[in-house]
């Protein structure tokens, strides 16, 4: 990186620091220096310039004239933070996201060459994998990616919850559940950082819309943030130890999370010993001084106001230099580890060909089986001639919109897909789908990088299907495929019309494929290229099989095509649920928040209108909610079907009195012709004594290693105290109640296969937390 070592400091500091006339007299060197020596010896500006980033590289001016000046780097990454030559501090370089390393693939100055990144299936296509060991050969190899571009840490993964099936970023989400979130995190952290390359685990806390997501207050109880919007953090924090957490745009219960002392210090570090450090989502928050003193370490992507705010307030006595320091001193030993700091010689050929076989495979194991009547899949070998509808056979939808989309080399569709599979696809309906497409998006051209970032063109609609041509199309095919996508992302909350349900086009082509298909006796598959939970209910008696393909990353088309001819065996099951009726959705009063027009809040970046997030459904948010007031979904949490079939049997626990920790054991059994996997589930029931509590809750899941047909394979969980225990907000505490729980073993949230109970004996007080975060207004909350 020769470019690095040519970099003079004073060259990378904002203009008006340069004018502080900086005496540069000697230069220690971070190593052999130690970071407390190297502060000791840092100007004030220096200092300044370690906790503000060095701003943010826009293709568009208007930004260019806020912000701090640009340094080399990685083109089209994030940001970086600013070195200090003079010190023996490299600068580091922050790259999304969640679906892979998101970095320009072109450069103009490199004609010929190309920066491509693997573009992974998205946070929800993993989860539903259920598979932390494949989730963590994921993060391994987006790590590689990653160091080999000359990334030192990327933004990512991304786990607020999926609250309502409209949020905009669902798709770079894991789940409703907090345990699956917390556990494909740590796998995903784990993966990426044993390259030695950071993370930041995002977006920290509550930051579970997109409506003005600068301006809102998430109003949430102190219970609900507790048990269902921190737990994962919680658990990814003490499993994985990501290098930094991103603080959201929002603020709860009326502070800015990047300016909450309660979220940041006491919460992250105090009780969970979080030892990284925080960075802010990219212009958050209106007060810099809050933000350092929240231990907000870091400031991103910088702006020179900020800079020259902290500057003023450490002179005039308002902001003390050694908060300063204690900010800088946490950003130093993350710089000790980056593979800047190493001098690392990043190659600029990360192994795409190897990731791009891995992110087929992962895309296959996320996929999620609905219905299969009659073993309609995988498809009968007599089967040669397909009919494939659907705009999104021939556009499939890799990921979703913002800094979660990755530029990769190539997307495969399912077209390509089937067809690299070997069948014959009719080659009429390809040339008008195609040509619709094409001509749709060349009278709706993509705008330029910051408008489409923040309002994405929309796709083009689905396409007319006439039934002269339909019936053309039965006779000569032996079967028909319809593929739907919806598409959402950063900055754009759905709808309910259009994106939770379908539009008249797709449901009506949704129908008339069927009508004719099923006239002549020949069967009609959908595939779901979504990332979030859609209806299914008003048109799913038409379709024979629905599968789920998610928005599966750049080899989409190959993973769907290998479910579908059986190469691979389904094994995904839902990680969020698929509601019968938006009307169902706890959390539809109050989505996306009520906005006041009168209140206009100015932050560093922006100005809007001051959005109350009250989340009244408190810990009632997905199968919590539909287990526990018996509000029957279209597709249950947990579900997904298999082409074989598994017995559980054998459910056995360590006692019946607990006693600091209990053991289960389950044993499954391919009892199918051909090998799986399967997904089995613990959720536990617990005594409502003290407090109320969900139906039952997810405290344990495992997926099968490939079971042939006949065998078996035990599966152990162990639950601790704090599985047991629920948080009670008076007493501040988790508390588990004396009285009967019960195991359920389950293969979804409502298939509970076996159960086993056993008896706590006393109150156990499991853990005593700080009051904090408390609403500052009335939650009209949901009890049941
Ligand atoms: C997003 C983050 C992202 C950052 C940098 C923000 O707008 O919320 O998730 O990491 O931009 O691109």
């Amino acid at each position: 990186m020769t470019f690095r070592s040519t970099l003079l400091l004073l060259s990378i500091l904002p203009l008006h620091l340069i004018a502080q006339n900086i005496p540069v007299k000697i230069n220690p060197q971070l190593t052999p220096y130690t970071v407390k020596e190297i502060i000791k010896t840092m100007t004030l500006v220096e200092k300044v310039n370690m906790v503000v980033g060095n701003g943010f590289k826009m293709p568009e001016d208007n930004f260019q004239s806020v912000v701090g000046n640009t340094q080399e780097g990685v083109p089209g990454a994030a940001g970086t933070t600013n070195a200090n030559l003079r010190l023996g501090i490299p600068y580091m370089v922050l790259s999304d996201g969640p679906a892979g390393v998101r970095i320009d693939p072109l450069r103009e100055d490199q004609p010929g060459k190309t920066y491509y990144a693997t573009a992974w299936p998205v946070g929800i296509s993993l989860a539903s994998s259920w598979d932390v060991d494949l989730v963590k050969t994921v993060g391994v190899a987006m790590g590689h990616e990653a160091k080999e571009y000359g990334i030192d840490i990327m933004l990512a993964p991304a786990l607020n919850i999926q609250r309502n099936p409209l949020g905009g970023r669902n798709f770079e989400y894991y789940s409703e559940d907090p345990l699956i979130s917390g556990m494909i995190t740590s796998a995903m952290v784990n993966g990426i950082q044993s390259n030695g390359v950071g993370t930041s685990i995002k977006h920290f806390v509550a930051n579970e819309q997109e409506k003005n997501r600068f301006t809102a207050n998430t109003v949430v109880s102190e219970r609900a943030l507790r048990e269902i919007y921190l737990k994962g953090f919680e658990i990814a924090v003490k499993n994985s130890h990501p290098w930094t957490v991103m603080s959201a745009y929002n603020q709860v219960n009326g502070t800015y999370a990047s300016e909450s002392q309660d979220l940041l210090k006491t919460i992250l570090r105090k009780e969970w010993g979080f030892t990284g450090i925080v960075m802010t989502d990219w212009f958050s928050g209106k007060e810099p001084i809050a933000q350092m003193l929240a231990g907000n370490n870091l400031l991103m992507p910088g702006m020179a106001s900020q800079a020259k705010q902290i500057l003023e307030a450490v002179k005039t006595g308002k902001l003390s230099e050694k908060v300063l320091d204690e900010n800088i001193e946490g950003i130093l030993n993350i710089i000790l580890k980056s593979p800047s700091f190493r001098h690392y010689k990043y190659s600029n050929q990360p192994d795409l060909k190897r990731n791009g076989q891995i992110a087929r495979e992962t895309a296959a194991e996320g996929m999620v089986l609905l219905k299969n009547d009659e073993q309609v899949l995988p498809i009968a070998q007599r089967i040669h001639r397909i009919a494939l509808f659907g705009n999104n056979s021939y556009d499939l939808i890799t990921g979703g919109t913002g800094s979660g989309q990755v530029n990769c080399a190539y997307r495969i569709s399912l077209v390509q897909g089937l067809s690299n599979a070997g069948y014959t696809l009719d080659k009429e309906l390809e040339k008008l789908y195609t040509d619709y497409i094409t001509g749709y998006k060349s009278t709706h051209p993509k705008k330029p990088m910051l408008q489409e970032y923040l309002h994405p063109t929309p796709s083009a609609p689905e396409y007319t299907l006439d039934n002269d041509l339909l019936n053309k199309k039965v006779v000569i095919s032996d079967i028909a495929i319809v593929a739907i996508g919806k598409k959402l992302g950063e900055g754009n909350d759905g709808k309910p019309e259009n994106d939770f349900y379908l539009t008249v086009a797709e449901k009506t082509a949704i129908r008339i494929v069927a009508d004719a298909f099923h006239a002549q006796n020949k069967k009609v598959i959908i595939v779901l290229n979504i990332g979030s939970a859609i209806d299914v209910m008003q048109w799913k008696d038409y379709a024979d099989a629905i599968l789920i393909s998610w928005q599966p990353g750049q080899e989409g088309g190959n993973a769907i095509a290998d479910i579908l001819t059986g190469k691979v065996n389904p094994s995904g099951k839902l990680a969020i649920t698929f509601p019968a009726s938006y009307n169902d959705v706890p959390s539809k009063k109050d989505f996306p928040g009520k906005e006041f027009p009168e209140k206009i809040i100015k932050t560093i970046i922006t100005k809007g209108p001051y959005t109350e997030d009250v989340y009244e459904e408190g810990i009632y948010v997905g199968y919590r909610y539909y287990n526990s007031f018996n509000v029957k979904p279209a597709y249950e949490f947990g579900y997904g079907r298999s082409y074989t079939q598994f017995v559980y049997s054998n459910l056995k626990i360590s006692s019946s009195t607990f006693n600091g920790k209990i053991k289960a054991s389950v044993t499954i059994t391919n009892n199918g012709k051909v090998a799986g996997k399967e997904v089995v589930q613990l959720y536990l029931s617990a005594p409502t004594k003290s407090i109320y509590k969900p139906a039952e809750e997810l405290k344990g899941f495992a997926k099968t290693k490939l079971l042939n047909s006949g065998e078996s394979q035990t599966i152990c969980f162990i639950l601790n105290t704090k599985d047991l225990a629920s948080f009670n907000t008076t007493l501040s505490s988790w508390i588990a109640d004396a009285g009967s729980y019960t195991i359920k073993i389950g293969a979804s949230s409502e298939d509970i296969k076996l159960t086993k109970s056993f008896t706590l004996i006393k109150d156990l007080i499991v853990e005593k937390v700080n009051k904090v975060l408390v609403p500052q207004v009335q939650i009209n909350e949901l009890i049941r």
